[in-house]
């Protein structure tokens, strides 16, 4: 025998064998009870051989070897301290008992030499036992660890495919795209559930997530709730994040300003509970000045579902859970919703019968509901309906036309799910970026310079920067928000080529954390490039942080869109580093299948661009020289005189705005009306935009122009800003 160190080649007869049958050797234990009685000439050692082992293996292959046995490893083999062999990939990656493609037909070889069909379930119940040990009961394990690592730890030992039980139920975790798309669109039929789970006597079982996908009233649910996340809706909502994004720079400010690091997992969840309050009902609840609004207290009861027994049951045993009425979710937070619901939507119906404008000002999920109830000619579902779904399977599955209504009890399981759904997900992602962003100094940099020259994030322009959604699609890649996908099978189903047939009833565990960092689909698989996505040319379902198929994620544009606006302004606005206490590597709560960080803490540095404005440019300087040519011909009379009939109009509403003291004989404070009136002309002519900062005093530009200034608007000081704003327009 003779084991060549750089092929890996197991060489056992000099002869050359015919291949007749290959099998793949899974574990140190099982190869020879499979080996046995089977005409197998070739053997690819994919496992890795503790203690002597692989000594063991050859030894007995040897005894065998009259019939003439090939013995390849998969990779290179390295000889282990305490012997045998640990056999690596050629980027020298340790694979432990990795088990590739090879190993499904090596079953399929296997069951031909029985004369019979092997089906998954003696698959399973052989792998079961055998992983009995580590594998069982193995979610409670990722319950106890953080789950994402878990997952990987088990894809490295067992491979790409392999089967498990969680207590009776059957099991399999498929990381190959092409089985992956066959289950998640093409076979929709056989697979359109999710796993079961015991919801409790709350209302969300009757959410979107939870209905069986085989079930009508899932079709019913998409089809009323899709048109609630076309372009045009989304691009109304645009408005209600923007501000937000807004709101949470100037928030950061103070640190920037200060010098002190921030935990931008603190800031960035409260961000996106903000978006998810005001796009799903409408309600302003600045979370970080309120932390004890009860929408936060009450969703954070919701979402926080760490691991109790409750979960546990519900999760793991649901049949145990319904027995037992075990409540998954916390039941006095649900009726807060629950109640929540009810009172807007009898608000809604008194306010829209009185005032059909309010109807139409009004773009929160919960009045888009309410609207579809109405006819679709009447709320206008498809002005953009075309870009609900793109995929030609998921047209065939979904009405497009909604069918029939909502319930009240459905309403109010929508609302909460888009908390359960839309809330950590995004806010995750979110912070992923930023510490990959400041660990890949390099990266951030790139994204700035694309930015920069865009003063108003718009939805079309938001669509259109390529580096920051390759930035976003890197993330998810590397941090998918969601760690594994289910579906359960409806029907035997024949797994592809690969010989296995997948018992009805069986768990499909798709797990994108680890699918999305497979060697052979990416190149240097955990290093952030977001470069890989300007033109992709990967596997469409080798990457699938948003699901895939008909059940694929509802709120994906919602979710990008609130990725990009939150993303584009930060990053417009600071730099951020890591600080002593940036993890290299982030902590993670366990037992969620959330990819949800602890905390982020990260020092942020203010760009700004005030040192580059004439009144700081040394007169030495060339660029002085140039600035000022350039700013010269702003100020002819010529110009100025255009400027006129803006500042008449801005005039004319400060006189009408003083005689209001006029009429009610009081007093005015005649500096903070002209600080005003100079603050909108200011605006007017070097934005051209109307602040009207008497009426709007916390406007943007007013807010961050007083920081600037950090005193009231005085004359002097507001030249200043024009010459600082007009230089910043050129
Ligand atoms: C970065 C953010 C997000 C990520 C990574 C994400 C990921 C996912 C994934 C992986 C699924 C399962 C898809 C499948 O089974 O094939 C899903 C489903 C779903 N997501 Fe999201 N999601 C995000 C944001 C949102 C938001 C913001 C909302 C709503 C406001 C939302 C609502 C839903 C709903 C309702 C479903 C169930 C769809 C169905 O079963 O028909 N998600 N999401």
């Amino acid at each position: 025998m003779n084991i060549n160190v750089q092929t890996g080649e197991v060489r056992l007869s000099q002869r050359t064998p015919t291949p007749i049958e290959m099998m793949v050797v899974v574990g140190p234990r099982d190869y020879y009870r499979y080996y046995r009685n089977s005409r197998v000439t070739h053997v690819t050692i994919v496992a890795r051989m503790p203690n002597g082992t692989a000594h063991e293996l050859c030894r007995n292959l040897r005894l065998m070897a009259n019939r003439s046995v090939v013995v390849t490893a998969n990779g290179r083999v390295k000889p282990q301290k305490y012997g045998g062999y640990l056999f690596e990939d050629e980027d020298g990656c340790p694979r432990g008992y990795r088990i590739l493609k090879t190993r499904a037909q090596s079953i399929g070889a296997l069951s031909g030499t029985r004369g019979r069909t092997q089906s998954l379930l003696s698959h399973v119940s052989r792998e079961g036992r055998r992983l009995r040990s580590i594998a069982f009961p193995a979610d409670y394990y990722g319950f106890l660890y953080v789950n994402h690592d878990f997952t990987a730890e088990q894809v490295r030992k067992y491979g790409k495919i392999y089967g498990s039980y969680r207590f009776t139920q059957k099991c399999i975790t498929i990381n190959e795209p092409d089985l992956l798309r066959d289950i998640m669109v093409r076979d929709f039929h056989v697979f359109p559930d999710r796993r079961y789970f015991h919801l409790g006597s709350s209302k969300i079982g009757k959410s979107l997530f939870f209905l069986p996908g085989s079930d009508d009233d899932w079709k019913r649910v998409r089809s009323i709730l899709s048109p609630v996340f076309t372009s045009g809706k989304l691009r109304a909502m645009m408005r209600n994040i923007s501000g937000i994004s807004d709101k949470f720079v100037n928030n950061l400010s103070r640190f920037a300003e200060q010098g002190e690091p921030v935990d931008m997992r603190k800031y960035v969840g409260a961000f996106a509970m903000d978006v998810i309050s005001a796009c799903a009902y409408g309600i302003n609840v600045e979370s970080i000045d309120n932390p004890n609004h009860p929408i936060v207290t009450n969703a954070m009861k919701i979402l926080n579902t760490d691991a109790g027994v409750g979960i546990m049951l519900s999760v793991m045993i649901p049949q145990l859970g319904r027995l037992l009425r075990a409540e998954p979710f916390d039941i006095k937070a649900v009726k807060y919703f629950d109640d929540l619901t009810n009172q807007i939507l009898s608000e809604r119906k008194v306010i829209n019968k009185y005032s059909a404008s309010d109807t139409k000002r009004r773009t929160d999920f919960i009045q888009l509901m309410i609207d579809s109830e109405k006819s679709d000619k009447e709320s206008e579902y498809y002005s953009g309906g075309s870009d609900v779904e793109t995929d030609e399977t998921i047209e065939q599955h979904i009405h497009k036309r909604p069918m029939g209504t909502l319930s009240a009890d459905e309403l109010t399981a929508q609302g909460i799910l888009f908390f359960i759904a839309g809330y950590d997900t995004t806010s995750a992602a979110i912070t992923h970026a930023i510490y990959y962003l400041s660990q890949n100094k390099d990266c951030q940099q790139k994204l700035y310079e694309e930015l920069q020259s865009c003063d108003e994030f718009t939805y079309e322009k938001l669509a259109h920067f390529k580096y920051l959604n390759a930035v976003i699609s890197e993330t998810l890649r590397l941090a998918p928000s969601l760690t594994r996908i289910q579906r359960e099978s409806l029907t035997d189903y024949k797994l592809g080529n690969t010989g296995i047939t997948i018992p009805k009833g069986t768990s499909v565990e798709i797990v994108p954390y680890t699918l999305h960092r497979q060697p052979d689909l990416w190149p240097n698989p955990n290093d952030f490039i977001p470069d890989r996505f300007l033109e992709p040319t990967h596997h469409p379902y080798a990457y699938i942080p948003f699901g895939g198929g008909p059940r694929v994620c509802i709120g994906q544009r919602f979710a990008m869109q609130e990725m990009r606006m939150c993303l584009a302004k930060l990053i417009k606005q600071f730099e951020f580093d890591p600080v002593d206490k940036t993890q290299t590597k982030l902590e993670y709560f366990t037992g969620s299948l959330l990819m949800s960080p602890k905390e982020l803490m990260v020092n942020i540095k203010s760009r700004s661009t005030i040192g580059k404005s004439l009144l700081f440019l040394p007169g030495s300087d060339d660029d002085w020289k140039r600035v000022r040519s350039i700013l010269s011909p702003v100020f002819t009379s010529g110009k100025l005189r255009a400027m006129m009939r803006n500042i008449s109009g801005i005039f004319d509403k400060f006189v009408n705005n003083l005689f209001r003291f006029v009429e009610k004989g009081e007093p005015v404070n005649m500096r903070k009306y002209v600080g005003a009136f100079a603050m909108d002309v200011i605006s007017a002519c070097a934005y051209g935009i109307n602040v009207e900062s008497i009426d709007n005093p916390n406007h943007p530009i007013v807010t961050n122009a007083m920081k600037i200034l950090n005193t009231d608007a005085g004359v002097g000081i507001m030249l200043l800003i024009i010459i600082i704003i007009v230089y910043t327009k050129f």
